[in-house]
């Protein structure tokens, strides 16, 4: 693979001259004034792919964002790997924080800092990368198509029945995909979980209008102060979640993979500098990795009501809202935690005020096995390129889509992610370091390679 590293290095800056090109779009799925950078970020990741060698490149509408497909079949006998990525991102918001602008991407330290940089317009762009090389020097081994999609972030609301309607287009051997961590820079490793999610917002209503917090305090139910109260009812002294039935369909990990995760490199020390907090805290009898990896949380993601302007304002007010986002293993049906939820948030609500739960979305986890030859395959291109055998690790984050890729397509993803956890996705100064956008690059080939290997 000496031409390999030839070739990145020779076209080096031209790589992230392009990567800034669609990090400068600012595809926010979530917002609908960026409906039309929905549509130029999939024209500039099209012709991209037709550039690095695709034989077709299209932009399919869906019911929402816009998907780009393309492919290129060199034998119709040889396997097929499809490539998935997203191409939306979240909300740059704050962007007081921002060191750079997050549409201005820049290099700073050896990193590219923008909105996206990391999640997920850089890894999916090694791919493209990584397929322009295959092609340009007659390596490809086997037939590849690309899906990027553009709600990733939002739950892939559209891309289910985008599936379903384009499974014959769709079909392949393997779903190849970048866009979870590595435990560190120096230990590689493969993501063989993911959680589920389910998403709620809550809204509780007590009277008709905000009230004079004298004339009518403490004779009239708050519902700031209720929810405050529900949710921390919502958690117990050992952390543990008290819906009931809440834990029903948790599987507990073997002690061969808890064992597996205790002995994982992972530098607990470092994490909590890194976010600057001087403890952390979790379910109780479990590890920060467990707890992230094989057990379910409960976080509120946002919550409001009442006066929040500047100085005072003597209000009791009417309305209370939160998020709760729930962080389900993968047995759990984020159905039927929506249900749990509903029920009991609705009984735990004293008289007084209303309480009304809705799901904002849902996904379900996700369990990769270590013995399918597209594991295999990316464990010996990692073993090839950061010299080390990666270790098979369970994510805390959520790709919903990736269950429904089984589910309908009945094709299992490899996630062969090269980011970290300091590259700070989703928050202010997302970035993503060049060494693990080249590493990248260097990676997929060996994958396609083994892969190929694998499957004769
Ligand atoms: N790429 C992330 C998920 C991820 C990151 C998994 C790192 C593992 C390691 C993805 O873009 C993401 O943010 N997913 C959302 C899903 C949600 C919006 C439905 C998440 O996990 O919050
Ligand atoms: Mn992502
Ligand atoms: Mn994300």
């Amino acid at each position: 693979m000496e031409k390999l590293n030839a070739f990145i290095e020779e076209n080096k800056d031209r790589f992230i001259e392009e990567l800034f090109g669609l990090i400068r779009i600012p595809s926010v799925s979530s917002k609908s004034e960026h409906k039309p950078d929905m549509q130029s970020a999939t024209e500039y990741i099209k012709k991209s792919l037709l550039e690095a060698g695709a034989d077709m490149a299209e932009v399919i509408p869906t019911d929402g964002h816009p998907v780009v497909y393309a492919e290129k079949i060199i034998d119709p006998s040889l396997p097929v790997v499809m490539v998935y990525g997203h191409y939306d991102v979240q909300p740059a918001e704050p962007l007081e924080l921002w060191k750079s602008p997050p549409f201005e991407p820049e290099i700073r330290d050896g990193k590219i800092w923008g909105r996206g940089a990391d999640d997920d317009k850089g890894q999916l762009f090694m791919h493209v990368k990584a397929f322009e090389y295959l092609v340009n020097n007659d390596k490809l081994p086997c037939n590849v198509k690309f899906m990027i999609e553009g709600e990733e972030e939002i739950g892939s609301p559209s891309l289910g029945k985008f599936c379903e309607a384009n499974s014959d287009k769709l079909k392949c051997d393997v779903i190849l995909v970048s866009d979870t961590a590595m435990i560190g820079r120096d230990a590689p490793s493969i993501t063989t979980g993911l959680r589920g999610l389910s998403y709620m917002e809550v809204e509780v209503t007590g009277p008709n209008r905000d009230l004079h917090s004298g004339l009518y305090g403490g004779a009239v139910v708050n519902p700031v102060n209720v929810l405050a109260k529900m949710i921390a009812s919502l958690t117990d002294e050992n952390n543990r979640i008290t819906i009931p039935g809440f834990y029903d369909d948790v599987i507990e990990a073997s002690d061969e993979e808890r064992k597996g995760m205790a002995n994982a490199p992972f530098d607990e020390e470092q994490y909590k500098k890194e976010i600057d907090v001087d403890n952390l805290g979790g379910e109780a009898g479990y590890s920060t990795l467990e707890r992230t990896g094989i057990r379910p949380s409960l976080d509120v993601n946002g919550i409001w009501g009442g006066y929040t302007g500047e100085g005072a304002k003597t209000i009791l007010p009417s309305k209370a809202y939160a998020k709760i986002s729930m962080r389900l293993v993968p047995n759990q049906d984020y159905r039927k935690v929506d249900e749990m939820f509903k029920s009991h948030f609705e009984s735990i609500a004293p008289p007084g005020v209303r309480v009304n739960a809705k799901l904002l979305h849902g996904g379900q986890g996700y369990v990769s096995p270590i013995d399918h030859p597209a594991y295999r395959a990316a464990s010996k291109a990692y073993e090839d390129t950061f010299g080390k055998k990666p270790i098979p690790y369970r994510s805390g984050g959520s790709i919903p889509i990736i269950s429904l890729f089984e589910k309908i397509l009945g094709v299992k993803s490899i996630l062969m992610g090269f980011g970290l956890e300091s590259d700070a996705i989703h928050s202010p100064n997302e970035n993503y370091p060049l060494w693990n956008f080249y590493k990248g690059i260097e990676t997929i080939p060996l994958f396609y390679k083994y892969y190929a290997e694998e499957m004769k």
